[in-house]
């Protein structure tokens, strides 16, 4: 089946994008009407390079992209969109603004947010490019389009709101200790190292579980790679 999880280990593979630059709309927003009244909207969401992703919602957006809720063929899934102008077309390497969506789709693990499939678009300079991009020869929007598991219970720092002294609160810290732990050292036997690893970047999953979820390290747009043989790593420091 298609939403089968991938296998582990899978070669670094890109889907192909299915259809061009457009958008549709979603429909979960309100506006307020003269007279103080709220409306409901239509909200603009992207249409997907994929026939079978629908994104219904947007869930957050940064500088370089933004993450949607969305239905895969009527699953739920997170759509992490990452965006960048780049001069031509993608070439035989891999496009950096690509690496995260080819990283994550080599690699599976049950605490880490699994990649189900992802694709690359270019279209031509769209409104909003800076200026520098714009005239004759300019550059492309490139865009990075991951489509991954949905995880509904919110980061780990959404629940690190308020303390928590008993004893079962002590149990959930070493449990969730221990969580990142096994997803971390599956990231060190695969030889690649984070870069951001912050409650902002494990999610949360509810499951029927005593304490009601369990983690997903998620985000691995600093992430590295070391070169075989080799057991460290010098780069600038960019996260937290
Ligand atoms: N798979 C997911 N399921 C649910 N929410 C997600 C998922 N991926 C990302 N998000 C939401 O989007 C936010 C930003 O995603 P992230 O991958 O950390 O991108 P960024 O590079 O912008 O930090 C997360 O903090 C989370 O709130
Ligand atoms: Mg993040």
């Amino acid at each position: 089946a298609e939403h089968a999880q991938p296998t582990s280990h899978t070669p670094l593979t890109s889907t192909t994008p299915t259809s061009t630059h457009t958008t549709t709309l979603g429909s979960n927003s309100s506006a307020t009407k003269p007279g103080g009244k709220t409306m409901p909207t239509r909200k603009i969401v992207p249409r997907t390079p994929f026939e079978d992703v629908k994104l219904l919602r947007l869930i957050g957006q940064g500088s370089f992209g933004s993450v949607y809720f969305g239905l895969w063929s009527g699953a739920p899934v997170a759509v992490k969109t990452i965006k960048s102008f780049s001069s031509g077309s993608v070439d035989g390497n891999v496009p950096a603004q690509s690496f995260e969506a080819l990283l994550t789709a080599s690699i599976s693990h049950p605490y880490l947010v699994q990649t189900y499939k992802h694709g690359e678009r270019m279209s031509s300079c769209a409104e909003g490019a800076p200026d520098e991009v714009k005239g004759p020869g300019a550059s492309n929007l490139h865009e990075t389009w991951i489509v991954q598991e949905w995880c509904d219970g919110g980061t780990l720092r959404s629940r690190c709101t308020v303390p928590r002294i008993e004893l079962k609160d002590l149990c959930d810290v070493v449990e969730i200790g221990i969580e990142i732990s096994r997803a971390g050292t599956y990231l060190h036997d695969m030889g690649i190292i984070h870069g951001d690893l912050n409650p902002n970047n494990v999610l949360t999953k509810k499951m029927s579980t005593r304490r009601g979820f369990i983690c997903k390290v998620c985000d691995f747009g600093l992430a590295r790679v070391l070169e075989g043989g080799t057991d460290e790593i010098c780069t600038q420091t960019m996260g937290t």
